[in-house]
């Protein structure tokens, strides 16, 4: 009996064994599987009907990701001078996102392939046709999409979105939940190290924690309603845009903007685009409208005692220190968030005592643009495992810290300013830029571009002992 059992017990097994591998081979061929160029249409032919949907999308940095220069200069420099296996292979999957059509058609594959060689539409980053065929996600990041695109233009195949009754004589199309929620982004905005497993980019995941995923706004709700003047974020209305999807169709109480604002104004303002000028003053508009700062109208006084090594007395000193308070009261994840360890976050702090004279000061750059070392500043930095600190990515095999401001949480700086007399005056300020000065002007290829500052929140107060 009992043998009886363990063969059948292990030929059950092995039933099972062998499904799961079928199951794991057959999934991993699916993500691997090669689409042909020509199944894509292209963002010109959807924007013949598309027209307003078109035009917001061509100014916006997905369409922008694969020849966006500042992408371009740290992904070629990330291929120098890397010697493991792990390293060369994170260093070269680069366009698995930002040229997707591209990747998932053949070419380019790896980050060194030839520029010149990748076909025009491809050059045309995250695109209608591409976001449109996704049918679902194997795992939450990295790009691991499941895509059901059609045959070109003569058999475009089904599009799907976000209603349950439209009609196109174009194409076919169907409702897809999964467009509407935040997972949809999150495959892409989330990255993970493909050999170390470090996580570069978490912003699905800090959304996911965060008090907006409880209440069930999605990227969408934010990102996918800014428009001139309407912001759209945690701290202003999401004003809904009513309107019609395609030229002539149906009137709708709500249109999905694609201007996928973020915080990036460099590459906009650099382009020769219109529709990317106006993306770079929303993404302005949408920083300044991300933050809340408040100082405290006194100081917290902190007795110290201080022992002098060669004078055997202990003298008495005291910490005079101001209290700024910061709130990411805007942002549906951390910020920064994305590429947050080239992103520039910095409070700047300017005190005066009653004559108007400067008493301390922290984070004001200097006549190049460069932050002095001491400067408060939030973002993340990684390390090679053993404790340095890594600025090639590829190289990443531990967080070495992350001090970046959460979503809807108070963050408390206190500052000791030293002694002072009467009132004084404080300037606190947050600042933004994309990237350090110092780092553009090491990237050869950039030529000297200025990356822009942007003030996201400045106040001022009055305060006393
Ligand atoms: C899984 C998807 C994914 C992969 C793979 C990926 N990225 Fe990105 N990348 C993103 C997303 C999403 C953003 C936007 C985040 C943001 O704006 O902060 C981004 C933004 C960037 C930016 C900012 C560009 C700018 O104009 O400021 C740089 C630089 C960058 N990536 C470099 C790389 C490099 C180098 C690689 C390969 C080693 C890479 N990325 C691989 C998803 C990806
Ligand atoms: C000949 C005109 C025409 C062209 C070309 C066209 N569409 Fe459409 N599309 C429409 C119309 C009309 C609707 C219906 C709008 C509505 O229901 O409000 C529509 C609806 C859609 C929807 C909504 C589907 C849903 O169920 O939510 C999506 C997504 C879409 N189109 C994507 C695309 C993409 C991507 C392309 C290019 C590959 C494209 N369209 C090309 C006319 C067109
Ligand atoms: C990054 C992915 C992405 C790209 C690129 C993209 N879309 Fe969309 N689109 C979406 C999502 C997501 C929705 C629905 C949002 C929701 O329901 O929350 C949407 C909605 C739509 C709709 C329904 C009407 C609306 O806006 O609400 C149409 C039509 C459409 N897209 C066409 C296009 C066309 C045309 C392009 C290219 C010019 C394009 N999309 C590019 C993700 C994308
Ligand atoms: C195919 C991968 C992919 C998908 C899907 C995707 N994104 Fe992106 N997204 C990117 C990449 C890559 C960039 C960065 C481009 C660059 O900076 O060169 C980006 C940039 C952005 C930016 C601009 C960031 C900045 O710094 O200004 C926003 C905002 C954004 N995406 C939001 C979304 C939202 C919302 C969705 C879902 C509706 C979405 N993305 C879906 C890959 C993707
Ligand atoms: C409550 C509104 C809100 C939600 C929800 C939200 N965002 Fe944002 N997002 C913002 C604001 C405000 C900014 C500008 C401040 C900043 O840079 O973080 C921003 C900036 C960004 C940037 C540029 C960041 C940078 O500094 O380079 C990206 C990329 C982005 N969001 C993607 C997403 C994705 C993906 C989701 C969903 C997982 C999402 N956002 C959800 C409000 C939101």
């Amino acid at each position: 009996m009992k043998t009886i059992i363990s063969i059948k017990s292990i030929s059950l097994l092995i039933a099972l064994l062998s499904t799961i591998i079928l199951y794991k081979d057959l999934q991993s061929s699916e993500q691997t599987k090669h689409y042909e160029l020509s199944q894509f249409i292209s963002p010109e032919t959807c924007g013949g009907c598309h027209t307003q949907i078109y035009e917001q999308w061509q100014g916006s940095m997905h369409n922008l990701s694969s020849d966006d220069i500042i992408f371009n200069e740290i992904a070629n420099a990330g291929l120098v001078g890397l010697k493991s296996k792990e390293d060369i292979e994170e260093a070269e999957h680069c366009q698995t996102c930002h040229t997707p059509v591209g990747y998932i058609t053949g070419y380019p594959r790896k980050t060194s392939d030839d520029r010149t060689k990748i076909a025009p539409i491809a050059k045309q980053g995250i695109q209608c046709d591409y976001c449109h065929s996704i049918t679902g996600a194997y795992s939450i990041y990295n790009a691991q999409f499941k895509y059901s695109p059609g045959n070109g233009e003569d058999d475009p195949g089904v599009k799907r979105g976000p209603f349950k009754d439209s009609e196109s004589d174009y194409h076919q199309s169907e409702f897809s939940e999964f467009h509407t929620k935040s997972e949809l982004c999150g495959t892409c905005h989330d990255v993970k190290h493909v050999t170390s497993g470090v996580w570069l980019e978490t912003t699905y995941q800090e959304w996911k924690q965060s008090p907006y995923s409880k209440q069930g706004v999605q990227c969408q709700d934010c990102h996918m309603y800014q428009r001139p003047e309407y912001p759209s974020t945690g701290s202003t209305k999401r004003v809904k845009n009513p309107g019609t999807a395609a030229d002539g169709s149906v009137e709708r109480e709500h249109i999905f903007t694609h201007y996928f604002v973020g915080a990036n104004m460099a590459i906009p303002a650099q382009s020769n685009l219109a529709q990317s000028k106006e993306i770079s003053k929303m993404a302005e508009e949408r920083l300044k409208h991300s933050v809340d700062i408040k100082i405290d109208s006194q100081v917290e006084v902190k007795q110290q005692h201080k022992a002098d090594g060669k004078n055997i007395k202990s003298q008495n000193s005291e910490e005079n220190r101001i209290i700024i308070r910061i709130t990411n009261n805007g942002a549906g994840h951390e910020i920064p968030t994305g590429v947050s360890n080239i992103r520039q976050v910095w409070l700047k702090v300017i005190v005066k005592d009653s004559k108007g004279n400067v008493i301390y000061k922290t984070g004001v750059p200097d006549e190049k643009g460069y932050l002095p070392p001491n400067t408060i500043a939030y973002s993340t930095i990684f390390g090679d495992g053993k404790g340095n600190v890594v600025d090639n990515l590829a190289k990443a095999r531990e967080i070495i810290s992350d001090k970046r401001l959460k979503p809807m949480q108070e963050r408390i700086e206190k500052i000791d300013i030293g002694e002072f007399e009467g009132k004084i005056t404080v300037e606190a300020s947050l600042l933004y830029s994309g990237l350090p000065q110092n780092v553009a002007d090491s990237l050869k290829g950039l030529n000297g571009m200025n990356i822009p500052v942007v003030v996201m929140k400045e106040v001022k107060q009055v305060v006393s002992r």
